[in-house]
This record gives structure tokens, sequence and C-alpha cells, in this order.
């Protein structure tokens, strides 16, 4: 096990274009994504990408909690995901705004706009294709986690920057507005 360090905003780490990776199968890789969940699920957070722990390649690992899908009462989540050299595709022009935080953060949180109905596809640790539709909460988070591999964090995604803040300030309530209601933790 081992916990890697995670770049904050600000790090050039953060900023670059990453490169694809050339064999998902290889044997670094699948160490960098072992480290990468034990790094995610110590801080604790839902998603990370690798530019976070300093590492120049096109993958990111995610999961998503059961009952985070408001338009599903059923929803039982999305298991633990690895992908590499991902594509995201949108499939409507509908953007939602919804609550954001990220592990690069640390406890800031913005409402942030993203579509609301996408397509990805991407490579998993054993060289398969994986390809999905995701929705809601589902689909911010795989275009969040994404949006790192590109250099781009969420605030460069706000439209309304008196939304972005310190979570426990908001939490207490000086807003009249349900920021709370969901946050994710990339
Ligand atoms: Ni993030």
């Amino acid at each position: 096990m081992a916990i890697l360090k995670i770049a904050r905003m600000g790090h050039p780490a953060l900023m670059g274009i990453a490169e694809p990776v050339a064999d998902p199968t290889a044997p670094e890789i699948h160490q960098l994504i072992a480290d990468m969940i034990d790094t995610m699920d110590d801080a604790p957070g839902i998603g990370l990408a690798a530019p976070q722990v300093h590492v120049a390649l096109r993958i990111v690992v995610f999961k998503v909690p059961p009952g985070r899908q408001a338009t599903d009462e059923d929803d039982v989540g999305v298991p633990l995901t690895a992908l590499i050299n991902p594509e995201i595709e949108a499939l409507s022009d509908d953007l939602a705004v919804g609550v954001e935080g990220c592990l690069s953060l640390p406890d800031m949180i913005g409402r942030v706009p993203r579509h609301t109905h996408i397509r990805y596809r991407a490579l998993a640790p054993d060289g398969s294709l994986i390809e999905r539709t995701a929705e809601g909460f589902h689909a911010r988070v795989v275009q969040h986690e994404c949006d790192h591999l590109d250099g781009v964090l969420y605030p460069m995604r706000m439209e309304d920057l008196s939304t972005l803040g310190y979570s426990d300030e908001i939490a207490r309530g000086w807003r009249d507005d349900p920021i709370l209601e969901e946050e994710d933790d990339g």
C-alpha cells in the first residue's frame, strides 16, 4: 500500500496535458493504479487523476457511492473503476450546475456546470474496452476527473465564482442556497 502525495492547485503537475498510456497492462501501470486507489481511499475521495499524484499519464480512478443519482431511486452507484486513455462525448447540450470539490483544492467547494448526459470510452487495466453512458452525478465525476488530464481544475469551469468557498463556511448557512446537497471530492 502506498499513499501518494497529492498536488494542490498552483502546482505545475496539475496544469499540463497528460500523455496517453502505451500499454494499460504494464506492471508499472497496475502499480500506479493500485497506489492511486489507496491514495483516493485514504484522502478520502471518490475520484483521482494521475496528474494529481504528479504522474502525467491519462489515467483516472473513481467510484460513485450509492444514492448519489437524484434521478434514480434504485441507484446502486458505480463500482470502483479505472479508466485509461478516456474519451468523453457529450450526448446532449444540456448542462446542470452542481457542487464539486477536489482533493487538489482541500476544504473548498463550488458550483460547476457539467454536461448531464455523456458517453465515455476508455481502456481497462486488462486492456479491454470500457464503454458506458452516464448521467447526473456519475457523468459529473467522470468529467471532473478527465478534466485533470488536460490541466483543467473545476474553478476553471465555474460561471459564478461567488459560489466558490470553504465548505465549512458555506455549511454555516450564510447563503440561502442548498449548496451542500451534493459534494464530489475528486
Ligand atoms: Ni479533482
